[in-house]
Parts: structure tokens; sequence; C-alpha cells
């Protein structure tokens, strides 16, 4: 029995922060003292956690001091800034965005991958890879254990809670006003995506966004495979919640469908949908709301006995996200999850 613990969490009141205050509860973490922190804008409001209102505040090093975990959720710069002062105060920093990942100082973890990484408890920086990279290693992990993991060809179909609270906001009423037959209002997003397809991340001069160069670096980390061959596709589509990926991978052995199937079943956090047939594969409405990465339309390559297509679908602000985050916590301080939900 693990004795309650103060937790911080830091982006409270964000997509992925509110969905953190759902999974800390309904997986019982052993929580004595929530300390829930927004920007200075939100300070005073409130957060609702088993019930309770709590009140919001700006951070600051006192918010740190004696918490055992800090949740991180409120992007790169906030947690460049507060990260190393809740480390430095003994907490354990598991970070969802992209400022530590990369840094070869800081694990990069999905616990059913290469949870070995984790710390012990105690103070440290963990960081909370992309959502993407999340729900396609699940997947590809597994195979790559059996097989050898050599290229990988990934589109995603994202969803917009990918994009934080403020965009599902906008999409909503790009969704309404086109119904209404008015002009759709554009200012987080950077076009329309009610009715039609973004790629919305920040593009490099090489021409690839962001994100597809994200699953390319944190899947080679994390699998420390550095000469993973990966060529991503990012769009973000109408949807509201969970991602849908179409991933081809090559592996260095001959592979077989019902090998992989079997051997995805065998997945912990993987379910396997091997239906056939108009409509019957993994779906974002149903798995919107579920902690397992859905895997369906196992394909062997029609020309390439070593390799399969995928169809991989996970809830980002979940298994993506907060469900990671939680989860690296619970096996840093041995909790065993409890399921209330
Ligand atoms: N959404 C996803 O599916 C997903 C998946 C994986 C990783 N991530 C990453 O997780 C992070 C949060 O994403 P999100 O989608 O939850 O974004 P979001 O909905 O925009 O939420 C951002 C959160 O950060 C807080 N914040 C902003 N400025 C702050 C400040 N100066 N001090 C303290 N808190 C501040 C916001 O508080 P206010 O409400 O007061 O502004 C809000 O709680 C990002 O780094 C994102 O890349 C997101």
């Amino acid at each position: 029995m693990i004795d309650p613990m103060d937790v911080v969490l830091v982006g409270a009141t964000g997509a992925v922060g509110q969905e953190m205050l759902r999974v800390l509860e309904q997986r019982a973490f052993p929580v004595r003292r929530l300390r829930v922190v927004a920007s200075p804008k939100s300070a005073g409001g409130a957060v609702t956690f088993r019930g309770e209102a709590l009140t919001l505040v700006a951070p600051s090093p006192q918010v740190f001091a004696g918490a055992a975990v800090a949740l991180f959720s409120a992007g790169s710069s906030i947690a460049r800034e507060w990260g190393p002062v809740a480390a430095a105060a003994g907490c354990l920093v598991v970070d969802n965005s992209s400022a530590f990942r990369m840094d070869e100082r800081y694990p990069l973890v999905v616990p059913e991958v290469n949870g070995h990484r984790i710390p012990a408890r105690g103070g440290g920086i963990v960081a909370n890879p992309n959502c993407s990279t999340i729900q396609m290693l699940m997947a590809l992990k597994p195979l790559h254990d059996r097989w050898g993991l050599e290229h990988v060809v990934v589109s995603t179909y994202q969803a917009i809670s990918g994009k934080g609270a403020r965009a599902v906001d906008e999409f909503e009423r790009q969704q309404r006003a086109v119904l209404a037959g008015e002009t759709p209002p554009v200012s987080i997003l950077p076009g329309v995506l009610a009715g039609n397809l973004l790629a919305d991340w920040t593009h490099e001069p090489s021409g690839f966004s962001e994100e597809e160069l994200k699953i390319v670096a944190e899947s080679k980390k994390i699998l420390e495979l550095a000469g993973l061959r990966i060529s991503p596709t990012c769009v973000r589509v109408p949807v509201r919640n969970a991602h849908s990926q179409s991933v081809w991978a090559r592996f260095a052995r001959p592979v077989s469908r019902d090998e992989a199937i079997t051997t995805l079943r065998a997945a912990p956090g993987v379910v396997v949908d091997d239906r056939i047939g108009p409509g019957q594969h993994p779906q974002p409405r149903e798995v919107s709301g579920s902690d397992d990465v859905a895997v369906g339309r196992v394909r062997r390559d029609l020309d390439d006995p070593q390799a399969l297509s995928l169809w991989v679908v996970g809830d980002n602000l979940r298994k993506g996200a907060a469900l990671n985050a939680v989860q690296i916590a619970e096996r840093a301080f041995g909790v065993t999850p409890s399921s209330r939900a």
C-alpha cells in the first residue's frame, strides 16, 4: 500500500489537464493533496477533482514544495521554466510538452515500450512522447520484438483535441458557421477545419511539419533504433477526439497476418479488431475515452512478404498524453492502479 502523496498538476484547465484530473481519479492515484496550476489569468478560478472544487494558482516555487509528483501539460516554455524548479524541489516531473523529449539527459517513455527507463521514485524529469508517437509505437513495438522493425511509412488523421482546448472551441464554432452558411471564424487554426483537412503544424524549410519530425526523432529514441527509416505525413481531420493512423511497416524477416494479430493480442494496452468489412474497423468515435490503442485492418503487404499494413486508433488525450503520464508516475512509485472508471 503506497502512502498518499502531494501532486501538482500544471496546466489543469487545458485539454490534457482536464483529462489528467479524470485519469488520476479513475485510477485512484494515491493523492493526498492536489495543487492545480494554470496561467495567472485563471488563478482564483477552480477545477473539480474527486467532487471537490480546487482553487487554481499561478506557478511559483512554493507550489512544488513537499510534492512527490508534478504533472506538466502547459506547453514547452512553462516546462522549461518550471520543470527544473519542480525537479529541484524533489518532484518526479512528467512533462507532456516537447521541451525535454530529445534531450539525452531525460528519458522519453511509453511504459509498455521502454518502461525500464522510468526512474525509481525521487526527483527528476521524464518526458512524455508526442501523442502520435505513443500510439504508433504501442502497435509497432510488439511486432518489432517479433520480426525486427526496419522501415515505417505513416499517415496520420489527427483529431482537433490534439491542438488544445481553444482550438476545439474554434473548430466547433467553425462547424456551426458552416451549417448556418456563414463564414467560419479563423484565428487559432491556420484555416478552416470544419468539412476540411489541414496540416496545421509549423513547417520546417525541408517541407516536413514539426509534428512529422517529432514522430521520426522520438520513435528512434524510444526504440533505440537510430537506423530506423520513417516517412510520416501528418494531417488534421475534422474529428473531435482520438487520432487514427495508417501504418505500413517493413521488418527484417517475413511476417504473417495471423501471427501479427496473435502478437498484438498479447500486447498490454493494445486491443485488436480483426473484423473485415465495411465500417468494421477501429474508429475514433468508439476509441475516444478508452485507454487501449486499437489496431485493426491488419494486412500483409500484397507484394512484400516482410511488410504489414495496420490501422491504429488511440485517444490522444488519454494514452497519447494524460494516461501515459500517470502510468509513468504509477510505475515510478510502485502504484497499482485500481479502476474506478
Ligand atoms: N492535446 C493533446 O492531445 C496533447 C497530446 C500530447 C501532448 N500535448 C501537449 O500537452 C501540452 C498541453 O496541451 P493541451 O492540448 O492541454 O493545451 P491547452 O488546452 O491549450 O492547455 C494549456 C494549459 O496550459 C496552461 N498555461 C498556459 N500558460 C500558462 C502559464 N503561464 N502558467 C501556467 N499554466 C499555463 C493553460 O492555463 P490557462 O487556461 O490559464 O490558459 C492550460 O491549463 C502541450 O505541450 C501539448 O503539446 C497535448
